[in-house]
This record gives structure tokens, sequence and C-alpha cells, in this order.
């Protein structure tokens, strides 16, 4: 039997799995909320509520990853850093969605092969925290850990974990992704009209011209293919577009996760493609054990600690029977670490002919604070992380089939550098996230056409 047909037609459940059985687990970066009864009358709501993707959006993604992990499509994955209640409104979810139409023409152009579009939205609403507790004048509160748990104003009510904010994530994460999908059926994504993708605010940005350029190459092909044709070619017009968010908050995680007719096993039908974040990636923690039984696809974040030891168990636990399409790796390690902690890990998963999807996350092993006090990433850094791990790939016989970054449609300066070279100063002027800086439009389109030029000078014969 092919592992494909496998997943046709199951064996068993894993063993000792539930959708509950990770309580039984030590679960890092779960709130303690003050009223267990309340918690669980919102999970019974939850659980009555209806799901907001489907079982088979989720299987044509996952078989979208598996092409991805043989190298025939390449994954882009973005989004905010955390979405909030308050920016739940269309400017915000259409802007972040041209930027993300965007860069993937421009990968689709560049790159030759689809592209897989995930955003890190409907649902992105939870955040691991560092410290469980903030203390501000004498004052300590627990920590903001996103919209889906506790608000961000530092007052003791805002602050104590309330579960009715997992009904409104819910709702917020519906409203979200009906939106997104009315724009799509709409014909947003269609490959006639790139215009519709132009941002207001966007006039005098030095990408534009190059960027111009490939649109009118593509209306030109497109043109030129209807001519022969003699009709107008109608799946230009369709894109697919998923969602993702770290599966952090289990009670809410569990509540949604579901069996469905003909099907067999459990989904998690809150998003097409949870993962795993770096600090509840134990092995023996809470996260895998929920992670392992669900049949969605599924990320997890590798940093610079985890051992080739650690790396392959996990490998295991999520991915027993190494089926495709299952398991992506998104490594985040930080421009300054890469090259010493990715090469042993890489090796590792090749060598026991383990079937991945490699991604990598260039963001998060590059925060780092300035003197003004800013959360901030330098663009040379992510450049320089990324640039790195394509190479590192190359040399070690793996293939990096995708990125996972953090970008906005909004135009904030978070992040310094890129094109148009934001100093310190210029943090002060937007500077607009609760949580980690993100890219905003310029510099996300920047990262994309890096990708492509990093490809093509691979994809060279030496020497030339
Ligand atoms: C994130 O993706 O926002 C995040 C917290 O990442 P990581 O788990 O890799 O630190
Ligand atoms: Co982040």
């Amino acid at each position: 039997m092919t592992p494909t047909d496998r997943s046709l037609h199951p064996v068993h459940l894993p063993e000792g799995w539930s959708p509950s059985s990770w309580r039984a687990r030590p679960a890092a970066q779960i709130p303690e909320y003050p009223d267990p009864a309340e918690l669980a009358a919102v999970q019974a709501e939850l659980r009555a509520l209806p799901p907001l993707v489907t079982s088979w959006e989720i299987l044509a993604l996952r078989q979208q990853l598996a092409e991805a992990q043989d190298g025939r499509r390449f994954l882009l994955q973005g989004g905010d850093c955390a979405e909030s209640f308050a920016e739940c409104n269309s400017e915000v979810i259409s802007n972040r969605l041209k930027v993300l139409l965007q860069m993937s023409l421009v990968l689709v152009h560049g790159l030759r092969k689809p592209v897989v579009r995930v955003g890190r939205f409907a649902g992105q609403y939870a955040k691991p925290r560092s410290a469980d507790a903030e203390t501000i004048g004498g004052v300590t509160l627990p920590s903001y850990r996103g919209d889906m748990v506790n608000a961000p104003e530092f007052d003791p009510a805002a602050r104590t974990p309330d579960p009715r904010r997992m009904v409104k994530a819910h709702a917020r994460s519906a409203m979200t992704m009906n939106f997104v999908r009315a724009l799509i059926d709409g014909g947003f994504a269609d490959l006639h009209h790139p215009e519709y993708w132009d941002l207001g605010w966007v006039r005098h940005s030095p990408l534009a011209e190059e960027y111009q350029r490939m649109v009118a190459a593509i209306g030109d092909a497109v043109r030129f293919m209807e001519t022969l044709s003699g009709s107008e070619v109608h799946n230009l017009n369709r894109v697919d577009f998923y969602t993702s968010h770290e599966a952090l908050l289990l009670p809410y995680e569990e509540a949604l996760t579901r069996q469905v007719p003909r099907q067999w096993g459990w989904f998690n039908l809150s998003t097409h493609f949870p993962w795993i974040g770096m600090r509840t990636a134990a092995l023996d923690g809470a996260h895998v054990e929920y992670f392992r039984g669900i049949r969605n696809p599924v990320g997890i974040k590798i940093g610079p600690s985890v051992t080739p030891d650690q790396l392959l168990r996990l490998v295991e636990a999520l991915n027993p029977d190494d089926e495709p399409g299952r398991l992506t790796l998104i490594h985040r390690m930080g421009a300054a670490n890469v090259a010493a902690k990715l090469p042993p890990l890489l090796q590792a998963v090749k060598r026991e002919g383990r079937r991945v999807l490699w991604v990598c996350d260039p963001m998060h092993g590059n925060t780092e604070a300035t003197a003004n006090g800013y959360k901030t990433r330098r663009f040379d850094n992510i450049r320089s992380e990324l640039e790195q791990a394509f190479d590192l790939h190359a040399a070690a016989g793996t293939r990096l089939g995708g990125v996972h970054l953090e970008l906005t449609g909004e135009d904030v300066t978070e992040c310094l550098g890129g094109a148009r070279e934001l100093t310190e100063r210029d943090l002060e002027r937007a500077y607009r996230s609760s949580v980690d800086p993100r890219l905003n439009y310029e510099q996300a389109l920047e990262i994309a056409m890096l990708i492509v030029r990093k490809q093509g000078q691979l994809a060279a014969p030496a020497g030339a």
C-alpha cells in the first residue's frame, strides 16, 4: 500500500489518542482560567458551532504540500504575528491579501512553479510569551497572551484570561474567512486584473518598476494564450488560499476538532494548517500529543536549541507513517546561528529518509531591541538568514520548499532597512504591532524578489 492509500484507508487512530488526551501531559503556555465551569461552558458552545474550514480543503492542501515536498510547488506562508479583534476590518484583511497575492505573483513568475498560498490569519489570536507575568511600577499582572485570551491594557480586568474571548475569536475568524472567500470568488485574485492588488498608499516604491514589468509580462502572456486558444483562460481567475495559525490554546483547538462523514479520524476544523510554536514543541508536552492525532497537515517551528536526535523523535511522533504532505519543519535559527545549527538537522532527516517540507522562517530568530525601546528586526538579517538557508539546503542535498513570514499590507515601520532603508528613527513613525515587528509591503515584496534571484542563482550551472 502506498502512503496515500494508507491515508484513505486507515488502520487505526494513533495509540491512546483522543482530542482531549493532551490533558494528561504538561501543557506549556496555556492560561489559568479563574472559573473552570465557565471554560467548560464555552467549550460546549464552541463544539456546537459550525467549523471554519472543511476536511476536503484540508486534504487538498495536504496534497499541495506533498507536491511542495517534491519540488513541484513553493509554499508562501505569511501574515501578522498576531491578529487583533480591533483590526478585523475590510481594509486590513484585503491589504494583507493584496501583499500575499503580489508576492505569489512574483514567485510564480520567477520560479515557474505554482505557489501554495497560506495566510497566518483567520485564527492567529493566541500568543506564547516568555514570561507568565509582567510587572510595571510594582504591580504584577498576567502577561498579554493574544486577543483570544486577554486584552493588552495593563489593568487587572483586561489581563484576566476570559474564556468568552474564544467565542469572539471564532466569530472574527469566520468573518475573516468569509470575506477572503468572497473576495476570491468575486475575482479579486484574477490574473487579468492585477491592478486590483495595488495598495493605495504605495506611491514611488523603489520596487514598483520591477514589479510593474513583471505584471506587464504576465498580462502579455495571458493575452497571448487567449489569442492562441480564442477564448478566455478561466482558471486564472481563481486561486486557492488556505489559513493557518499557531494552535496554542488547546481548549479552543480541542473544541473545533471533529469527525466528519465519509472520512476516518479527526480534523482540526478551525484552520487548514495548524503549527506548533517553538515554545510548545516539547516531545512529551501537550501540544505534540494533540497534534499527533489530527489529520491536518501540521507544521512545527524548529529553533537553534533542537538537536538532531530530538528532531527525529518529533518527526516520528508527528508522522510515524511518513505520509506525504503531513509534516512541515519551519526552521527559525537567526542569521548568526543558521550556518552552525541547520546542517546537522538537514543531514539527520535526510539520513533517515524522512519525508518533510523544509520551510525557513527568517523572522523569529532575528528579533532584537533598539536603543529607543522598540522590538525590531533588521532586514539585512532576515535576508541573510534566508539566503544562507537556500545555500545550506543546496549543500546538504535537501530542498528549501517555502518561506514563513510576518508581514502586513499596512504602511508600518517595524523592521529596519529594506529598499527604503528604514532607520531606528523611522520606527517611531508607524510602529503598530502589539507583538512582533512585521515586514511592510515593500520589504515583503523585496523578499519575494530575493527568493527568485536566489533560486535562479542556485539553478544556474556552476561558473555561469
Ligand atoms: C510566531 O510565529 O509568532 C512565534 C511565536 O514563533 P516561534 O514559535 O517560532 O517563536
Ligand atoms: Co511572531
